[in-house]
């Protein structure tokens, strides 16, 4: 039996390369656009090896419908798009707003025009907690409202969603997932995250830092309102992660609602402040890490987590991973990256 395409926009990138892994695993075939800017092929070499299967890979933007409508027409039956394409540092979208509205709401409006015009209509968009901001009840539902964004990338993420929302009527079956903190890597250590450059997100500066690629982690603050003064989080293991992507597509599939629009919120439901993970990965390594406190980070909330009960009971899905492991996987990977 023919496999289900799924296209998989950002493929090449950290979620995008572990969603198709998953993929793979429930018996579809992910087709992968990514145009490199923010990654190389070491991902698709990953997914290679841990599928035995070299995944169907086009190089090209998706700013170019063209590009893009010559994908659907070659492979004819794509089902269902995942769509991870975007610039996604907090700190980089200050210093350049036009190129994050450009190529995050560009990107997805051209990608909803070719899946309308090839009637393609189930969409599984990636979107963030950070649409939230700073939430007034905690831990945060799907009922909490969207505050003013705090930088141009949570600005793109709401209205991302605020696109979809208002296009679904017509013609589209759209799920947007508010990913929490993504963090880990494949427990085969054969993909993981790859910052260009400086880690923006706290573990991978935490691996480079305990495997001496850089010389010491600043915490951004302790002088916040919580226990031990450091933000909490809500950090979901990749892989986890990687999963609820199959389960929200195969909930539309099993939808007959010519058009859908719902949001659910992807988090383990556990704060974990940033001095607790700082702790926790000395004590599951065994590495002493190198940190000292610094001055908050501007943007930066207090306190997030999910209250995943939505995504718990809808999707049928929940984390299986505890941080503890994504830390370990996380350095397996830092050790096997070059
Ligand atoms: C987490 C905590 C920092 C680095 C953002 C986006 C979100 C998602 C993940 C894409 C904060 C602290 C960090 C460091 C530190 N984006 N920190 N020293 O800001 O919660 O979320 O990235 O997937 O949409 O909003 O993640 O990992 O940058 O920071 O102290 O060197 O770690 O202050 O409290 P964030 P982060």
């Amino acid at each position: 039996m023919t496999k289900k395409k799924v296209l998989v926009t950002g493929g090449a990138g950290y979620i995008g390369a572990h969603t198709a892994v998953e993929l793979f695993n429930a018996g579809y075939e992910p087709i992968i656009i990514d145009n490199l800017s923010r990654s190389d092929r070491t991902l698709l070499d990953g997914i290679a090896k841990i599928t035995g299967t070299p995944p169907r890979f086009y190089e090209g933007d998706c700013l170019d419908e063209g590009f893009l409508d010559n994908i659907f027409k070659t492979e004819k039956s794509i089902s269902c798009c995942m769509h991870f394409a975007a610039y996604k540092s907090v700190g980089e979208s200050v210093q350049e707003p036009l190129a994050y509205y450009e190529n995050n709401i560009g990107s997805l409006i051209s990608l909803l025009k070719v899946m309308k015009s090839n009637n393609v209509r189930d969409i599984i968009f990636s979107s963030s907690c950070t649409v939230y901001g700073q939430p007034d009840n905690i831990p945060v539902d799907e009922s909490a409202p969207f505050k003013p964004a705090e930088s141009p990338y949570g600005a793109t993420k709401q209205m991302s969603e605020r696109i979809l929302e208002d296009s679904h009527k017509t013609g589209f079956r759209v799920i947007s997932l508010r990913y929490f903190n993504p963090i880990g890597a494949h427990p085969s250590a054969l993909i993981g995250e790859l910052p260009v450059g400086i880690p923006n997100n706290l573990v991978p500066y935490i691996t480079q830092t305990a495997a001496g690629k850089r010389e010491k982690l600043t915490i951004f603050g302790n002088d916040y309102n919580t226990p031990d003064g450091t933000n909490i989080r809500d950090f979901i293991h990749v892989v986890d992660l990687a999963i609820v992507h199959v389960k929200a597509m195969e909930y539309l599939e099993g939808l007959s609602d010519p058009t859908v629009y719902d949001a659910f919120n992807v988090g383990t439901g556990q704060g974990v402040s940033v001095l607790e993970l700082v702790t926790q990965f000395e004590k599951v390594t065994g590495v002493k890490l190198n940190y000292t406190i610094g001055a908050r980070r501007q943007g930066d909330v207090e306190k997030v987590y999910a209250n995943p009960a939505k995504v718990n009971s809808k999707l049928n899905w929940k984390t299986q991973y505890t941080s503890a492991e994504a830390l370990q996987h996380a350095w397996a990977w830092e050790n096997k990256v070059k």
